[in-house]
């Protein structure tokens, strides 16, 4: 079974802790878009990992972690990342795999990115992480793969090129000091020796698992809002983070693939600026950040907080093609007097039930919100989902009949154990 997992949001929906469930039945995890911007979280016996790079299922002794051709890799980050997982006793040993036509991020991508955020009027809110300029120099056919930081001769002339390319843009129209070749050369020739022992053929290491019935799983990072083509742009991350990401960031055909499943968050979350229809107003906003603990995950920032928005999960049913929703973080919700889940939008007299393109809609839409009662014990330590109180399962109930798709899986806390299963 080849299962896909993406957020149906804008990122931060518990995607890693889903992962981290699924992970322990099948046999590869591979990340397929997005870089270090992403930051799952996963939290085992009491100890909190959070994984920027590598899948969440290296946790798991035996399964492989596949790093795929559609991610930007930060290698700095990544060694670290390593580093860090074997000082808290985790044996990556031979289980990463890493693609070597993923493309590297260097140090420019992130300056840039940084600066031109600084510049910009409407600001995106990047993470800073370099991803935007890494992803525009892999489609503008100038970037730098893993495999030539293996091949001295095509990485100098490559990263020559790059260098007086990019130090002329930096000093002339950033006002920035611009990179040193021979510094950036060695230390990315270094990189290169210290990944070279996880470097493999990923797509045929995958497509011989799926020959063998072997089961893998995809692990999507950011969310279907912050897709580069589906997204609220430009708005957006620069990968494709919906379904369809999964087979060409990883070279497995889409007839491979078995089911996707959709995770979303019981409200809404975003980090970074750009249009937020169901948003709670400030006060409501700030009570509820703290209840959810949201901030990010990456960069430390406060999430934004709203309402569930049945508007955005229809439209990410459709584009991914979701036959099963993870509902995360419903113990959130627990204590409040009512709860909305906006159906539809309202802008200039007209109601919107799919989603508008039009970013100016879009910033001014209005939610139409249906009520639903609240309930008022935790829900933490529930095991089932008969025991829910029954506002949580009509709640839910409502959401599965509306949408259309099953719900199977619902979070009501961080740790594996507090996790039911529908
Ligand atoms: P996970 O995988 C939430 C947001 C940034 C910014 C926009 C573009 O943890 O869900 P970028 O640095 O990608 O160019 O920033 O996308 N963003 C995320 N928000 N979760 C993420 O990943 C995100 N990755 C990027 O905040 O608004
Ligand atoms: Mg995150």
């Amino acid at each position: 079974m080849n299962t896909i997992i993406v957020g149906t949001q804008w990122g931060d929906e518990g995607k890693g802790k889903v992962i981290d469930i699924l992970s322990k039945k099948v046999d590869y995890i591979v990340r397929y878009q997005g870089g270090s911007n992403a930051g799952h979280t996963v939290v085992v016996d009491n100890k909190i990992y959070i994984f920027h790079l590598i899948p969440s299922g290296i946790l798991y002794k035996h399964k492989i972690c596949c790093i795929g051709n559609g991610v930007v890799v930060d290698p700095a980050g990544l060694i670290k990342e390593i580093k860090d997982l074997s000082l808290s006793g985790i044996d990556i040993g031979n289980r990463l795999k890493i693609s070597p036509l993923a493309h590297v991020i260097l140090p420019y991508h992130k300056i840039l990115d940084q600066l031109r955020e600084s510049k910009r009027t409407n600001k995106i809110g990047t993470t800073g992480r370099g991803i935007g300029p890494c992803y525009a120099d892999k489609i503008n056919r100038f970037g730098i793969r893993i495999a030539d930081l293996l091949n001295s001769r095509v990485f100098r002339d490559k990263l020559n090129d790059n260098l007086k390319e990019k130090n002329e843009i930096l000093k002339k129209v950033y006002r920035h000091g611009g990179f040193d070749f021979n510094t950036l050369y060695r230390e990315y020739l270094n990189y290169g020796l210290v990944l070279a022992k996880y470097l493999c053929n990923v797509t045929s290491l995958l497509n011989n698992a799926i020959e063998k019935k072997k089961d893998i799983l995809f692990e999507g990072a950011q969310g279907t809002f912050l897709d580069i083509d589906f997204g609220t742009y430009p708005f957006v991350t620069s990968s494709s983070a919906t379904a369809g990401g999964a087979c060409t960031g990883s070279g497995v055909s889409p007839v491979k693939i078995d089911k996707i499943i959709g995770v979303a968050k019981a409200y809404t979350t975003r980090v970074g600026e750009g249009p937020f229809p169901t948003e709670f107003p400030a006060v409501f906003d700030k009570f509820m950040r703290e209840k959810g603990n949201e901030f990010g995950a990456t960069t430390g920032r406060p999430r934004r907080c709203g309402w569930l928005d049945m508007v955005m999960l229809k439209e990410a049913i459709l584009l991914n093609g979701i036959s099963e929703l993870a509902i995360m973080k419903l113990d959130i919700l627990a204590g409040l007097k009512s709860l909305k889940i906006c159906t539809a939008y309202k802008y200039k007299g007209k109601k919107f039930r799919e989603f508008p393109y039009d970013l100016e809609v879009l910033a001014n839409a209005k939610p139409v919100y249906k009520e639903m009662p609240g309930w008022n014990s935790p829900i933490d330590k529930i095991k089932r989902y008969q025991k829910l109180p029954g506002n949580a399962k009509d709640y839910l109930s409502w959401l599965q009949g509306d949408l259309g798709v099953k719900i199977s899986m619902v979070s009501v806390g961080s740790s594996r154990e507090e996790t039911i299963f529908i």
